[in-house]
């Protein structure tokens, strides 16, 4: 039988209460499609850094290299500066394993509620395709001269050709996979003069290749007002870590809830395990009350299992969301509800498990 090993860092907040939500989804589909998983928990997070002085043991990353996949809920927590937790955790993971696709899909689900009038399924229906291991995220830089009057900090901003091209091609790739087939690029190149002339460089180059794919370039502050006021003319939306980042909480805003969006963080090339998680945080104001949406969990979990080559099981449980909320189930405060995180879990594990 299929057999699968994932690495499960629950983490932090509402990574906790969410993330076992994902499991009884996953568990749900691997019995009705017949595969199993083999789960290697690990409880890193902030608390670990409390009593040990780091977010993971320093075997944690050959640890996670044994796993098929890596399934997590968020880091980061008051008490330790986010820096520090993210960039002991979540950010090495990303770079050690090169995840350098961090794939968000933001649609409008239905019977979502978007804060956009008139705004139908139809409309808003879009990748977000962030580069995720180089950019603005970059170690190079520091704090200089510090506490006299010439006191500076900087951070440099890398982009390497190899970097952008790979991410510009699976942008261009996925956007053959779909029907519109156009791929939007994200780009601030009047004000930021190194950095985005040369992606918009590489873009154009990428672009001929893909005679098929139609492409369009905005300036971020303005492809931001386009989100909200044109969702429709997105397909596949393109950026750099940074650019990447924002968008990708934007676009689920105006699809409904961040709490349901989900992300990929994969290294195409299959030499490392690729990680999935949902785009939410740990959400500290809401946290340790079982209220919290655990469908950006849930929805992670299929693109693990789509990742792993179990597609039907990926697409039984993206059907179950839409059953749930086309059906009026039980859905949480985020989306206008009253039920409970593991409510709606149970919920979409019952729908998955219906043959
Ligand atoms: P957040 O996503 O945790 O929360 C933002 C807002 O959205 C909050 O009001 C929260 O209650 C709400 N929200 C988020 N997820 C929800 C869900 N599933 N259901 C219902 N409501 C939900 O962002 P933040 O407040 O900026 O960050 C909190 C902490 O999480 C920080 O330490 C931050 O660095 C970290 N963070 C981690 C990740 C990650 O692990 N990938 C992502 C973003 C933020
Ligand atoms: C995300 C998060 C992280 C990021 C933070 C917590 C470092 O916002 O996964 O979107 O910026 O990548
Ligand atoms: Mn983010």
């Amino acid at each position: 039988a299929r057999n699968y090993r994932i690495a499960v860092i629950p983490g932090d907040g509402i990574g906790k209460e969410t993330v076992p939500e994902g499991l009884r989804v996953l568990d749900a589909a691997a019995t009705r499609f017949g595969f199993s998983l083999k789960l290697d928990h690990y409880d890193w997070s902030c608390e670990t850094y409390q009593k040990t002085g780091a977010m993971m043991p320093p075997d944690g990353l050959d640890r996670l290299r044994e796993s098929d996949s890596i399934f997590l809920g968020a880091v980061g927590w008051p008490g330790v500066p986010d820096h520090v937790s993210l960039w002991g955790l979540l950010i090495p993971i990303r770079r050690s394993f090169d995840q350098y696709v961090n794939l968000r899909p933001c649609r409008l689900m239905p019977g979502a509620r978007t804060p956009l009038a008139g705004r139908t399924e139809a409309d808003i229906d879009f990748y977000v395709v962030r580069e995720n291991t180089e950019g603005e995220y970059s170690s190079s830089g520091g704090r200089h001269f510090e506490g006299t009057e010439r006191e500076f900090v900087s951070q440099l901003t890398v982009m390497t050709r190899h970097g952008v091209d790979r991410i510009l091609r699976y942008a261009f790739e996925l956007a053959r996979t779909r029907p519109r087939r156009h791929v939007t690029s994200a780009t601030k190149s009047n004000g930021i003069t190194f950095t985005m002339p040369y992606w918009d460089e590489r873009f154009a180059l990428m672009a001929q290749q893909y005679p098929d794919v139609s492409t369009a370039q905005y300036h971020i502050d303005i492809l931001c007002a386009h989100f909200v006021q044109h969702p429709d003319w997105f397909d596949v939306v393109v950026g750099s870590n940074l650019f990447g980042d924002i968008l990708s909480d934007l676009g689920p805003a105006v699809a409904g809830s961040i709490g349901i969006a989900p992300s990929a963080n994969i290294n195409p090339e299959r030499v490392h395990p690729s990680m999935f998680e949902p785009v939410h945080g740990s959400a500290p104001d809401i946290a340790g009350r079982h209220v919290c949406n655990p469908i950006g969990q849930v929805w992670s979990g299929a693109m693990m299992l789509e990742h792993l080559g179990e597609k039907a099981a990926a697409d039984a449980i993206v059907a179950a969301i839409e059953t749930l909320l086309r059906e009026g189930g039980p859905r949480t405060r985020d989306m206008g509800g009253q039920a409970g995180t593991a409510e709606v879990g149970r919920a979409l594990a019952e729908i998955v498990a219906r043959a």
